[in-house]
């Protein structure tokens, strides 16, 4: 028998989808929920893994920050639709030149989306990733639009238009209200110009509006709303705007986003949750127990509010949960829980459960995954341990210790044991040669797993064989000695 949770959950389906095929009938089929696939890892999960891994969840759409020719390699010929990243680094010169764009959409689209057996199902390129994040500053104000819109000639070009559509995902805090409540949703007033113009050529052009959601930084920095309310639960004191009662950030931050675009004239278009999930270690109430709570508290209340009669602009057209997997190499400039966003750990495994309404009652593991060893890198207690803390920062400042800050999951362990985590992580980071054990004679190689609790000390994965070098490492191992050896021919020729 089906559980009530997976009956409601293809209810939702069965809605979103209706919707989509009123309002997007072009996209050949359409799931509701897809994730994303951030590769901001030190020992990433090779792609042909995190394939099966989708597979084997029936995750049908997959967000990516860039266009790695590798991953784009692993989904090809499969049925995942796609959305592709361009950095914000790259936007500069995609506004200032339609060569630029074209050379991006000839080497990173053409090749992948053409017909046949290998074909990637690309269905969105995201220009930029939050290019309007505040702590940005403005930086990328001139060059979003701009950049937008030579991709979209690029393909029109390319006549790929037809199949491909440009978006710009962009950050919660593009939006404003001071009141807190939805009905006075606005933009930002030092981006409201540039989102104007947004809209104007996503509107012109059908493609949906992508929208970061983040109830827990709301919770986490602006610290306006409750964990009760951030987390869906029943108990949490509402909000009343007047016309309507708010139980939860996630529909109050969706409101003032309605609110916001209608005000700006665009009341229609369509809306996709670009990001949106909890955090489980790197701070306070960034824990699984939270994250499945909000998890589940997200999917009941999209089924509940489906089940009611709503127009499309209601309820998001698509969502993509962030993320898939832990990113060890992801910025901690905002905070030590951006390595900790995933559905999965580094290495695949589910942190907790929950039915993301694609017909499968339990996340599925990544099977076989290759791993180092079973070794550690601890501190030798027997020793002088006066230089340890420096040298534990040190690696640190390498390595990943967002485990060890106040609130984490290895926050408790007392000296010296956070300086042997500090000394494993970068001991693993670099592989477990000998020599990243050294840290001048106080570090100890162990086959004894130093895992305490909650506090996960890790292995990390082999690197797959099958990875090509890259470019650059290519020209440093064999074209450049070649370089050098014909310059000093050439030197001795002409002395
Ligand atoms: C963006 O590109 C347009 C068209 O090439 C150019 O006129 C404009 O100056 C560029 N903007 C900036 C800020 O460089
Ligand atoms: C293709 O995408 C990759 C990764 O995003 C980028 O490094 C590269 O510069 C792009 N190619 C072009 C021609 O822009
Ligand atoms: C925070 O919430 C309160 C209501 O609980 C509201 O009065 C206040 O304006 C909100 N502040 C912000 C910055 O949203
Ligand atoms: C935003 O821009 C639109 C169009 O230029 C204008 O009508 C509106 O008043 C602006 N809103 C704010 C808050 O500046
Ligand atoms: C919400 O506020 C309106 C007036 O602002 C009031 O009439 C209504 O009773 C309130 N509803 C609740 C449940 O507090
Ligand atoms: C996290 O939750 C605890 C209670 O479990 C609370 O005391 C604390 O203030 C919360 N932390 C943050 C950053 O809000
Ligand atoms: C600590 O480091 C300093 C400077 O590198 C060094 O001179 C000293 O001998 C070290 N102390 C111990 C106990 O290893
Ligand atoms: C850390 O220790 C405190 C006090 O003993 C305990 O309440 C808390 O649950 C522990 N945290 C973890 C992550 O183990
Ligand atoms: C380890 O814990 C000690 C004592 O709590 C603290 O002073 C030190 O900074 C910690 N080191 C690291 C790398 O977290």
């Amino acid at each position: 028998m089906a559980s009530p949770n997976s009956v409601s959950i293809s209810i939702l389906s069965l809605v979103l989808v209706s919707v989509l095929s009123i309002s997007t009938f072009f996209i050949p089929e359409v799931e509701a929920i897809g994730v994303n696939w951030g590769t901001a890892a030190s020992h990433p999960l090779p792609p042909p893994k995190v394939l099966e891994l989708l597979k084997a969840n029936k995750i049908n759409k997959v967000k990516l920050f860039d266009a790695d020719p590798l991953v784009l390699e692993s989904l090809s010929g499969s049925n995942i639709l796609v959305t592709v990243g361009i950095p914000n680094s790259m936007l500069r010169s995609l506004n200032s030149s339609l060569k630029a764009a074209e050379r991006w959409v000839h080497d990173n689209l053409t090749r992948f989306v053409s017909d046949g057996a290998t074909r990637v199902q690309i269905e969105y390129i995201a220009a930029g990733d939050e290019p309007f994040l505040e702590s940005y500053g403005e930086q990328f104000y001139p060059f979003v639009v701009g950049a937008a819109a030579n991709i979209h000639t690029a393909l029109v070009k390319a006549n790929l238009a037809n199949k491909v559509k440009v978006v710009v995902p962009c950050s919660y805090d593009v939006f404003r209200s001071e009141s807190g409540l939805p009905s006075k949703g606005h933009f930002r007033p030092n981006v409201n110009k540039t989102m104007m113009e947004l809209l104007t050529f996503l509107s012109k052009h059908q493609s949906p509006f992508f929208v970061t959601l983040s109830p827990f930084r709301s919770y986490h920095e602006v610290k306006n709303i409750s964990l009760d309310f951030a987390l869906f639960r029943e108990r949490a004191r509402p909000r009343n705007d007047s016309r309507k009662i708010y139980k939860n950030s996630f529909q109050l931050s969706y409101d003032t986003i309605i609110t916001a675009l209608s005000r700006a004239g665009f009341p229609h278009i369509d809306i996709v949750i670009g990001q949106i999930g909890w955090p489980t270690d790197g701070a306070a109430n960034a824990t699984s127990s939270h994250a499945e709570e909000f998890m589940k508290g997200l999917m009941d209340h999209l089924h509940t509010r489906s089940g009611k009669n709503l127009s499309p602009q209601d309820l998001p057209m698509e969502i993509y949960i962030f993320g898939l997997l832990d990113e060890d190499q992801r910025s901690i400039a905002s905070g030590n829980f951006e390595r900790h966003w995933g559905l999965f750990t580094f290495d695949g495994q589910a942190k907790y459960q929950v039915d993301l309404g694609q017909g499968s009652r339990k996340l599925v593991n990544a099977q076989d995954v290759q791993y180092h060893s079973s070794k550690w890198c601890v501190v030798n207690n027997n020793l002088d341990l006066s230089n340890a803390t420096a040298l534990a920062l040190d690696a640190c400042s390498a390595a990943d210790c967002s485990s060890l800050s106040p609130g984490s999951s290895c926050f408790n362990l007392s000296w010296p044991g956070n300086i042997s985590y500090a000394f494993n992580s970068y001991y693993q980071q670099h592989d477990q040669k000998a020599e990243s054990c050294a840290f001048g004679g106080l570090g100890l190689i162990t086959t004894v797993d130093p895992s305490v609790d909650t506090c996960r000390f890790v292995v990390e994965l082999r690197a797959s064989l099958s990875v090509p070098l890259h470019g650059h490492t290519l020209f440093c191992l064999i074209i450049s000695p070649m370089v050098t050896i014909l310059l000093y021919l050439i030197r001795d020729v002409f002395s």
